[in-house]
C-alpha cells in the first residue's frame, strides 16, 4: 500500500461509500476535511469551485453521472489544469486500474520529494568524505542495492591517452565493507564508468556478466575476483553540474529483493538479485544531479580550506623563520593544542568532563595555535635575536674604543709602569665587558668595575677625549637577568597585541570567528600574572589556557640558543608541574598533559651542551 491515504472532498456519501468499496481494504478513503496528509486527492467536479487543487497531490476529477456533457465538463477540468485525472465513478474497474498506476506514480514522486529533501541535507554538508557517505546510503536506500561507489572527475589528465580521469572515491555496501583507497581510471569508453561519463547517459545493465557483444564498454571483473563477489546488476548514472558538465558518476550494483540478505556467493546474488528499476534511474538521476552540486560545493570549500590553511602554515613558517632557535615552535604548538583539546574532550569524568571540542573547534585552535605568535612579525629582528646583553655592534664599538684607548696610551703615556697599568686594566676591562655581557647574573665587584671604568677618560687618536663605556651600554651590561632591557622585553610581549590587530583583520568565517581571541590570552595566567591584560582565570578562555601549557612546553623543551640549552622533557614538566601548584597554569590540564604523555610530539633532541637554568634567560624574554 507504500502508505499513502486516498481523500474524497466530497459531501456525498454515496460516492465515498462507493469508493471504499471499489478500492478495497488496499487503500483507506478519508475526507478531505479531516487531513491534509493526501497524496491522492480526488475531486467531486459537480462544480468548477469545488475542484480545488492541493498541493503535492494528485487532482482527479470525478463526474457523477453519465451524460456525454459531463464527460466533456469533467475533460475541460482535466485540460485547464484543474484535475490531473479524470474519473468517471460508473466505471469501478477503471478507477482501481488508475490507482494501481498512480500508486507507482506517486511513489516515485515522493522518493522524488525525498530527493530533493535530502538534497537540502546534503547541500549543508561541506565535509566532502561525510556528503559522499550520505549520498551512497540513499542511494542505495532508494533503490535497494547492495552496494553503492562513487567517481569523480578529477583535473589531472592521462598523459598517454589524452583524458580525463575519474577518480575512485567511496564504496559502501552491505556484503562489502567499506572502501575509501583512492585510485584512478582514464575516461574512455572502454570501462562502464568512463562511458557513462563519456556519454553522459545513464547505464542499468541487468547481467555484468552477460554485455551485448557489440557494446563498446567491457565490465571488468578485477573487483569481484579481488573480493570475492558478484557483480549482476549495475546502474551508473552521470553527475551533471548546473552547466551540464559531468563531475562524476553514481554506481549502483546489485538490487537486492530483500535489503538485508547478504550475496555472500554467486548463487544468493542470482538468486537474490534483480535488475535495477525503470523509475530508479528518474530517482538516481535526481539525486545525481543534487549530489553534483554539492560535491562541487564541497570539493571548492575544500580547495578555499586548503587555500586557508597553506597560507596559515605559510605564515607560521614566516614567523618561526624570524629565529632559527626555535624553528618549528608555531607547528608544534598547533599539533600540541589539538592533542590537549582532543584529550581533554575525551574525559567523560571528573573536572575536564565539562569541555568538549568538535572538530571544526579543534581546527580553529590548530589555526591560532599556528599563528599564535604572528605578531612576531611586528617586533625588531634584532630584539627577537639578541642573546647577549650588548648588540654585536655595540659590543664592537665597545672594544674599538679600547682598541683606541690602548694605542693612544702606547703613544703618550711614557712612563712603562704607568702604561703598564693602565693597559692591564683596559685587558680587564673588555674581559669584564665580555664576561658580564653573557646573559646570567653578573657578579656585583664586575659592575662595580664597568661603573668605575665609566669614569675614566682616554683620549682617542685625534686627540679628544673619550670614555670606554656611554651611560646606555652600562645600564645594558648591568641588566641582572637575561639579555633584554625592560623596553626590549616590552617590544617582544607587544607580539601578542601584534598577533591580536593582525587577526581581527582577518574576515574569518564563523567556524574560526574565536582565532583572535584565543591567540591574545596566550600568554595570561590564572593567577593575573600574566600579560598583555593580566587577566584571571574566569576570563581566560579554555582554549588559550590550553595554548599557554603547550607554548610554555615547547619553548622550554624546544629552544635553543648560545646560552640556553633545550631542557629535558623531565625539567619542562617539572617547571610546568610547579607553574601549575604556583596557580598560573591549569592544574587538571598539566596533569592531563603529564598523565597521558601527550607532550610526546616530535621533540627536539636535548642535546646541547650548554645548560643555563630557563630561568635565567628564556623566562624572562616575555615570549614563551
Ligand atoms: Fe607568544
Ligand atoms: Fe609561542
Amino acid at each position: 500500500m507504500s502508505g499513502f491515504k486516498v481523500s474524497v472532498d466530497s459531501e456525498n456519501k454515496e460516492l465515498i461509500n462507493d469508493l471504499r468499496k471499489t478500492l478495497g481494504r488496499k487503500y483507506r478513503v478519508v475526507e478531505q476535511s479531516k487531513t491534509n496528509n493526501t497524496e491522492i486527492h480526488f475531486i467531486d467536479c459537480i462544480g468548477r469551485d469545488k475542484c480545488r487543487q492541493v498541493e503535492g497531490a494528485y487532482s482527479i476529477a470525478i463526474l457523477e453521472g453519465e451524460r456525454e456533457t459531463d464527460f466533456s465538463a469533467a475533460e475541460n477540468l482535466y485540460k485547464e489544469g484543474f484535475a490531473e485525472v479524470v474519473y468517471y465513478p460508473f466505471r469501478k474497474l477503471r478507477l482501481r486500474k488508475l490507482i494501481e498506476r498512480f500508486r507507482d506514480e506517486i511513489y516515485t514522486r515522493n522518493q522524488l520529494n525525498r530527493v530533493f529533501e535530502i538534497g537540502i541535507e546534503l547541500s549543508s554538508e561541506r565535509n566532502l568524505e561525510k556528503l559522499l557517505r550520505k549520498i551512497v546510503k540513499t542511494a542505495r536506500d532508494f533503490t535497494n542495492g547492495d552496494a553503492c561507489s562513487i567517481y569523480v572527475v578529477t583535473r589531472e589528465k592521462d598523459e598517454e591517452l589524452n583524458t580525463g580521469m575519474l577518480e575512485f572515491m567511496i564504496s559502501e555496501g552491505d556484503t562489502l565493507k567499506e572502501s575509501y583507497e583512492r585510485f584512478k581510471i582514464p575516461i574512455t569508453s572502454n570501462s562502464i564508468a568512463g562511458y557513462v561519463a563519456l556519454t553522459k547517459q545513464a547505464l542499468n545493465l541487468s547481467d555484468c556478466y552477460n554485455i551485448p557483444e557489440d557494446s563498446e564498454f567491457t565490465f571488468y571483473d578485477t573487483y569481484d575476483k579481488l573480493y570475492n563477489y558478484h557483480t549482476k546488476s549495475m546502474l551508473t548514472v552521470p553527475m551533471l553540474n548546473r552547466e551540464g558538465e559531468v563531475i562524476g558518476i553514481v554506481q549502483l550494483i546489485n538490487r537486492k529483493k530483500h535489503r538485508e540478505t547478504k550475496l555472500i556467493n554467486k548463487a544468493v546474488t542470482n538468486r537474490e538479485v534483480r535488475p535495477f528499476r525503470k523509475d530508479s534511474i528518474q530517482l538516481i538521476d535526481a539525486l545525481a544531479s543534487q549530489a553534483a552540486v554539492c560535491i562541487e560545493n564541497a570539493m571548492l570549500y575544500r580547495e578555499i580550506e586548503e587555500l586557508l590553511e597553506s597560507f596559515i602554515e605559510a605564515s607560521a613558517l614566516a614567523v618561526d623563520s624570524r629565529e632559527p632557535s626555535t624553528a618549528g615552535h608555531s607547528r608544534r604548538v598547533a599539533e600540541l593544542v589539538v592533542k590537549i583539546a582532543a584529550a581533554v574532550d575525551a574525559e567523560k569524568t571528573g573536572p575536564l568532563a565539562g569541555y568538549s571540542f568538535n572538530a571544526d573547534e579543534l581546527k580553529q585552535l590548530r589555526y591560532a595555535g599556528l599563528l599564535h605568535d604572528f605578531g612576531k612579525i611586528g617586533v625588531p629582528e634584532a630584539i627577537l635575536l639578541k642573546a647577549e646583553k650588548l648588540y654585536p655592534w655595540e659590543l664592537e664599538r665597545i672594544m674599538a674604543r679600547s682598541a683606541c684607548a690602548r694605542f693612544s696610551t702606547l703613544l703618550n703615556i711614557h712612563s712603562e709602569e704607568k702604561r703598564q697599568e693602565i693597559l692591564k686594566e683596559l685587558d680587564l676591562f673588555e674581559k669584564t665587558v665580555r664576561k658580564v655581557n653573557i646573559p646570567i647574573p653578573s657578579r656585583a665587584e664586575d659592575i662595580n668595575f664597568l661603573k668605575k671604568m665609566r669614569k675614566k677618560r682616554f683620549t682617542d687618536s685625534a686627540g679628544r677625549e673619550m670614555t670606554l663605556l656611554n651611560d646606555n651600554e652600562l645600564e645594558m651590561l648591568s641588566i641582572e637577568f637575561g639579555s633584554l632591557s625592560p623596553e626590549e622585553r616590552k617590544a617582544i610581549m607587544s607580539h601578542v597585541e601584534h598577533t591580536y590587530r593582525f587577526l581581527k583583520e582577518i574576515k574569518w568565517t564563523s567556524d574560526f570567528a574565536r582565532i583572535p581571541e584565543i591567540a591574545l590570552n596566550h600568554h595570561e595566567k590564572l593567577d593575573g600574572s600574566g600579560y598583555p591584560n593580566g587577566r584571571r582565570a574566569s576570563e581566560i578562555p579554555i582554549e588559550s589556557q590550553i595554548m599557554c601549557i603547550a607554548d610554555i612546553y615547547d619553548a622550554l623543551i624546544a629552544s635553543d640558543r648560545p646560552y640556553k640549552n633545550r631542557l629535558p622533557v623531565e625539567k619542562a614538566l617539572a617547571i610546568l608541574k610547579y607553574d601549575a601548584m604556583d596557580g598560573k597554569l591549569n592544574q587538571d590540564m598539566v596533569e592531563l598533559f603529564i598523565s597521558k604523555k601527550l607532550y610526546s610530539i616530535d621533540n627536539p633532541s636535548s642535546d646541547n651542551p650548554n645548560n643555563f637554568p630557563q630561568s635565567q634567560t628564556q623566562a624572562n624574554r616575555g615570549d614563551q
